[in-house]
């Protein structure tokens, strides 16, 4: 479903929607969103503006930590409201002041037009900056998570990719993770949707059960 704009800001894309297409200038080249690699992940992130404290830092934690990402077989895609330039200046000057290199395409959003497909323009909070976003898209392209943070308050690597791998784990093995979930802690069974398997749920003791429609196992 396409997003429409109202007053210059769009609807705001949900979780279960299909990520809106697009085409961009990018620090790599051209892209469009529908082109990235059908096997792949995208973690797609905004920041508010090039040269500045917060993006740099957090820009940098995705630089460092891009091995981890490409682990978990997802690409990255940035993207502020500046220019091709300005990004090519900022990306130059990290490398030379911290020796990090922005491996991955960040967006020139000069027009706007990809700050507002996906609601990273929010008006009360600053009218020229996206805020901080972090769009989580499948390889059925369909946003499974979405994260905004705001002008002031820098993100959570850790946390990113805890979502990223918590949202994979789900997905191949069927199970939901619990509060504070990490890589080797227990995940929670699917709760049983009749009688017949909530019977089946109280007669198992392969897993940890508290009662039968909270249950624990190690993967
Ligand atoms: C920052 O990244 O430090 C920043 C950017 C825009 C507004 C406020 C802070």
């Amino acid at each position: 479903m396409e997003n429409t704009i109202e007053n210059g800001v769009t609807s705001m894309p949900r979780i279960g929607d299909e990520a809106p297409d697009f085409k961009a200038k990018t620090t790599k080249g051209d892209i469009q969103m529908a082109d990235f690699a059908k096997d792949k992940w995208i973690v797609m992130f905004s920041h508010p503006a090039d040269f500045t404290p917060v993006c740099t830092t957090e820009m940098s934690g995705f630089a460092t930590r891009k091995e981890e990402f490409d682990a978990l077989n997802t690409e990255l895609l940035g993207l502020s409201i500046d220019s091709i330039h300005a990004h090519l200046g900022w990306v130059a000057n990290v490398r030379e002041k911290t020796g990090v290199y922005f491996d991955f395409p960040i967006i020139a959003d000069i027009d706007m037009k990809v700050s507002k497909l996906y609601g990273m323009l929010q008006p009360n909070e600053s009218e020229t900056a996206a805020v901080r976003a972090v769009f989580f898209i499948d390889p059925k392209k369909k946003i499974r998570l979405i994260m905004y943070y705001p002008l002031n308050v820098g993100r959570n690597m850790d946390e990113i990719l805890r979502s990223l791998e918590a949202l994979q784990t789900s997905d191949k093995h069927g199970v939901a993770m619990p509060l504070d979930w990490k890589k080797g802690d227990k995940v929670i069974v699917p709760p049983p949707k009749n009688l017949e398997e909530m019977e089946a749920r109280i007669a198992d003791d392969s897993c940890e059960k508290v009662d039968f429609y909270l249950a624990k196992k190690f993967l």
